[in-house]
């Protein structure tokens, strides 16, 4: 068969029938009617249905009747109108078919590890799709994963965007340029992938958590205007939206300020969700940092519902109610949210039962203050310790009306207030469907502080490179540092920050002042950043830029679940590869030769000596110890597991797991015995859990 005559297969219209075709594809399904078989070919294109009828074309009933789901096959064919009453309006190509004449086996397919189909060979018939397939198979076996339309459709779309993204910088004046990914630690806050150097013994690369500083670079070279499409590589807990490592889409200019990133990015992000169909509402809002935690209890506020935080200190400033009297008067705060209209869903059982006992507690609040509005009045457990005059205020302060539920966090500490608050707001808008699908709010987020605290002094909020609000500070007095403001911006859509970025110190005191603030040494400078701030002393402009997560707003865009939905080979939860089985153990000669057997002469790994002792290497990798007495017990499994994989290994065949069940019991060992901690007893142990069930210290479920 001539590829070069093929056919789209989802290309296939009524206007087409009667030609001569050639099509070559995927065996999507197959339905047997004994003279006939029906196949769905699918190609990048599309689905057609091809048929294979024994009294037109006799001759391909044998290969016909060996077909299979994902064979890769060659048919060539006449192309016809379905009979009135056989069209499949779920497929473009419904309304016709091909009338096979021939019919090439390409390649065979093994029996499948899961369903790739995703279309019904008879109208209306729906079935699974992705998600009901275990997501480490999927990952698996990612290149049949990939193979479904729904995928392919992820990864077009994927393309679609980046090709707006680069047809638009290129419009703006932005210039591509590629910058090393085997680097030297660049901070953003997460751990680095480390690579050793085989011509450098004991020295590392380290692969960049971002280009912010050869961005930067760049700059002070003199391009103005830079953009990369870029992997970035973040050794850091991971979470949906987060993967070891993702794309950005990084971009700096020189002679700039704020407004022209917002203009560019509002322009850019309008652009990118119009691939999707999403139209975006122009400008973005602004709102600081402080309006946001104050607000919504989060620097990354949803704003598609409302549930705004009303502050309700300084109404109980001089209250009988004893627990906020005692809170305020140790400096902390009231705020609360008026969920509108849901008394009848959000009973007292309800609020009581499961909101002050259980899910606040989890979500790390001492406990949470309700009220319903009914009968034009409040109520609610602890009502009756409020002056009529607090009541009033509290209906005037929340706009409560009849129906109306309001749920109130005091703490001592401003933190937790706004962070419990924050979380109780989206798990009532989930929990009472009040977050509307299809709509999208972005948002600019600004004035970050410049520093957060640490236990014992500052460190950065951004980078240390972003430019502080003023630079008349003293970079030893931590009040005034925590007082500085960042002139740094974040780009948030629906509860989700896609992007950040600030404008940059471009001067070398004042940079230097800022590593000053976080206590580094001028030794620890010149080693992390010498090659910087050395290029900041020849006549650096003033610069800034922004970097967005690529992946995340695929996935806005896209409406998948997770992130590794839009990335062809994402690793799992546990930021391993399924596919590659990445990462992997490498032999002792690798080791050997990247001089990393011995690391440094200081540690050698226990069990990495010429003669390893395997039990010392079991020991260290399992982080285990091992006492003397229980050696030769071990010594004994290890040799009865030595020889249950020589017998694996002499078995032929693809090598199918085998499992072996040892009966084993597990005496305590010395030392090791089971013993009541006095902590226990006294309640100290358990004296900070946010929340008790029995003798247990409970925390909040991780929901994906
Ligand atoms: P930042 O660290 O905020 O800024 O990263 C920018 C954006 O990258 C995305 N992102 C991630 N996406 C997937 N998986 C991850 N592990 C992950 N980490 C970050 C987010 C984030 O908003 N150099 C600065 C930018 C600058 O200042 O110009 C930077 O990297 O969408």
């Amino acid at each position: 068969m001539n590829f070069q005559n093929r056919v789209p297969c989802g290309s296939l219209r009524p206007v087409d029938a009667g030609r001569m075709v050639q099509a070559a594809g995927w065996v999507d399904a197959l339905r047997d009617h004994g003279e006939v078989i029906f196949a769905h070919l699918r190609d990048r294109s599309g689905i057609v249905q091809v048929v294979f009828d024994w009294n037109r074309a006799p001759r391909l009933r044998e290969t016909a009747r060996g077909l299979k789901e994902e064979f890769c096959v060659a048919v060539a064919g006449t192309v016809v109108e379905r009979m009135p009453g056989t069209e499949n309006p779920s497929l473009e190509t419904g309304d016709v078919e091909i009338i096979a004449t021939d019919l090439t086996v390409l390649n065979p397919a093994k029996t499948l590890p899961f369903l790739i189909s995703e279309k019904g060979m008879t109208a209306g018939v729906e079935l699974a799709g992705p998600g009901a397939v275990a997501e480490d198979l999927r990952l698996q076996y990612r290149y049949l994963d990939l193979r479904r339309p729904s995928m392919q459709d992820h990864f077009i779309k994927r393309h679609r965007i980046v090709k707006r993204v680069r047809d638009f910088l290129d419009e703006r004046g932005f210039l591509e340029i590629e910058t090393p990914v085997l680097t030297k630690s660049t901070p953003e806050g997460a751990r680095d992938y480390l690579v050793p150097s085989r011509v450098h013994p004991g020295h590392f690369y380290a692969l960049p958590q971002s280009p912010q500083l050869f961005k930067q670079l760049l700059m002070i070279s003199g391009f103005e205007r830079y953009f990369q499409i870029v992997r970035c590589f973040r050794d850091e807990d991971l979470r949906p939206n987060r993967q070891p490592e993702f794309t950005q889409i990084d971009l700096e200019a020189s002679f700039i300020d704020e407004e022209f990133i917002y203009e560019l990015m509002e322009e850019l992000t309008v652009r990118m969700f119009a691939v999707g169909g999403i139209e975006l509402p122009r400008p973005f809002p602004r709102m600081t940092y402080r309006e946001a935690m104050d607000t919504a209890g989060s620097d990354r506020p949803d704003l598609r519902f409302g549930l705004r935080f009303v502050e309700a200190t300084d109404i109980f400033r001089n209250t009988n109610y004893a627990i906020f009297q005692k809170i305020i008067q140790a400096g902390g705060c009231v705020k609360g949210i008026n969920v509108k209209g849901q008394s009848d869903v959000l009973s007292k059982n309800v609020l009581q039962n499961e909101y002050a006992k259980q899910i606040v507690p989890s979500l790390g609040g001492m406990g949470m203050t309700w009220m319903r509005v009914a009968g034009g009045n409040l109520e609610s457990n602890i009502v009756q310790f409020f002056s009529e005059a607090e009541r009033q205020e509290i209906l005037r302060r929340f706009e409560a009306e009849e129906g109306d539920v309001l749920m109130l966090i005091a703490d001592p500490s401003y933190a937790v207030v706004t962070s419990v608050l924050g979380k109780l707001r989206l798990h009532v808008a989930e929990r009472l469907g009040l977050i509307p699908s299809n709509t999208y709010c972005p948002l600019w987020v600004t004035e970050f502080p410049l520093f957060e605290p640490t236990e014992d002094w500052v460190t950065s909020c951004h980078h240390p490179f972003t430019a502080p609000d003023r630079v008349d500070f003293d970079p030893r007095n931590r009040d005034e540092l925590l007082s500085l403001r960042s002139r740094a911006y974040d780009l948030v859509m629906n509860g989700e920050e896609l992007g950040g970025g600030s404008i940059r110190i471009h001067d070398k005191k004042v940079q230097h002042k800022v590593f000053e603030a976080l206590g580094l040494t001028p030794e620890d400078i010149a080693g992390k950043f010498g090659f910087f701030v050395q290029a900041l002393e020849y006549g650096a402009p003033p610069h800034g830029g922004i970097a967005l997560g690529l992946d995340r707003v695929t996935a806005m865009i896209l409406g998948t679940a997770s992130i590794r939905d839009v990335i062809a080979f994402p690793k799992n939860r546990s930021a391993y590869c399924p596919l590659t089985q990445a990462p992997a153990p490498v032999t002792r000669q690798q080791l050997a030769e990247l001089g990393l057997l011995n690391l440094g002469g200081e540690t050698v790994l226990p069990g990495m000596e010429k003669e390893g002792d395997i039990i010392d290497t079991l020991s260290w990798v399992s982080r285990i110890g091992v006492v003397e007495s229980e050696r030769s017990a071990i010594h004994a499994a290890v040799r009865q597991a030595e020889r249950l994989a020589e017998k694996i290994q002499a078995i032929p065949g693809d090598g199918e797991p085998l499992f072996a069940v040892i009966d084993i019991t597990q005496p305590p060992r010395p030392g090791t015995e089971a013993r009541i901690s006095p902590f226990v007893q006294s309640g100290e142990l358990l004296k900070n859990a946010p929340a008790l069930k029995g003798d247990y210290f409970k925390v909040a479920n991780i929901l994906e």
